[in-house]
């Protein structure tokens, strides 16, 4: 039987348009491909594990509106089970999306029934989730929920694996239930207050999160891949090299098919291998869900 994999996260309907480059405070431009299209980072995160194979569960809430609609029918057909992703009254969250020329994003997010996911929905896919052989979750969802389906996970045998986007501090309740950590070097230098200003000094305040609670961080690097970092290693995994269109929701396709990968038995250095070539091919079109890749492409791109 397939290892399952539970992300709790968040839904978002994403609006997004090009610009040359990202608006500056006070600065309108004149922009172009303006497009809807499902998002959020939990979303994202549930649709790559589904699209690459994994068996997956979402715990999330979405509004009683077209974009929670659609955004069940998306889900629905990508083979997620939705057993436990919660209508509510509030409106889908939702995203605006610069996307610059150079591929860069700049996002703001309006979490809206994402705000809505509560404790209670944890304990009401408890048996899920204590089953489960890994717990995905990112951070636009309520701390408090995050923490307590964290502590729940961690009871059992299930594997907690915690994507820090986007960059905020972290209670250090939540960081002692997690197993794995992914953050970029942004949200590294968030989450240590820490200057990351050279290899080292990823390292160093990779290392600096170890004393907190979890046995391995993987920093993302971008197109130069990935630093997995654990008590008595510091390796690095390069990215292959591609010339990117959109970066929106790479990391949630790298989070994803990281677990994936995990799920199969492959060793965390051959999971991250898979999860740069997924992420990598996830730059080179637009969109997040969009985006991602299906597992036929990573395998021969692999
Ligand atoms: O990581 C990309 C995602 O961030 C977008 O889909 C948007 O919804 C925001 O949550």
């Amino acid at each position: 039987m397939k290892k399952r994999i539970v992300v709790v996260g968040s839904a978002n309907a994403d609006y997004s348009m090009r610009t040359e480059t990202i608006p500056m405070p006070g600065e309108t431009l004149s922009g172009s491909d303006f497009q809807f299209a499902l998002g959020g980072k939990g979303a994202n995160q549930a649709m790559a594990c589904a699209r690459l194979g994994g068996a997956v569960d979402f715990i999330a809430c979405v509004g009683d509106d077209t974009a929670g609609q659609l955004a069940l029918a998306a889900y629905e057909e990508a083979g997620i089970n939705l057993e436990h992703v919660h209508v509510v009254d509030s409106p889908t969250g939702s995203a605006l999306i610069f996307v610059a020329d150079s591929g860069e994003n700049s996002i703001g997010v309006a979490p809206g029934a994402n705000a809505r996911l509560t404790p209670t929905h944890i304990d009401a896919a408890s048996q899920t989730l204590c089953d489960a052989d890994y717990l995905l979750m990112q951070l636009e969802s309520p701390m408090a929920t995050l923490t307590y389906a964290a502590a729940m996970a961690s009871k059992s045998e299930t594997r907690v694996v915690l994507n820090p986007a986007p960059a905020q501090l972290l209670p250090e309740a939540l960081l002692r239930s997690v197993d794995v950590l992914t953050p970029n070097q942004t949200e590294l230098a968030t989450l240590t207050d820490q200057p990351i200003d050279s290899a080292e000094a990823i390292q160093m305040a990779a290392r600096s999160l170890l004393d907190r609670g979890p046995e391995t961080i993987i920093v993302t690097l971008g197109a130069a891949g990935a630093l997995v970092v654990s008590r008595d290693t510091c390796i690095e995994v390069n990215a292959p090299s591609v010339t990117p269109i959109d970066t929106t929701g790479a990391g949630d396709t790298f989070n994803g098919a990281l677990l994936v990968a995990l799920t199969e038995g492959r060793t965390l250095v051959e999971a991250v291998r898979f999860a740069n070539h997924a992420a990598a091919l996830s730059v080179t079109r637009r969109g997040a869900i969009d985006s991602i890749p299906g597992r036929v492409e990573v395998d021969g791109f692999l």
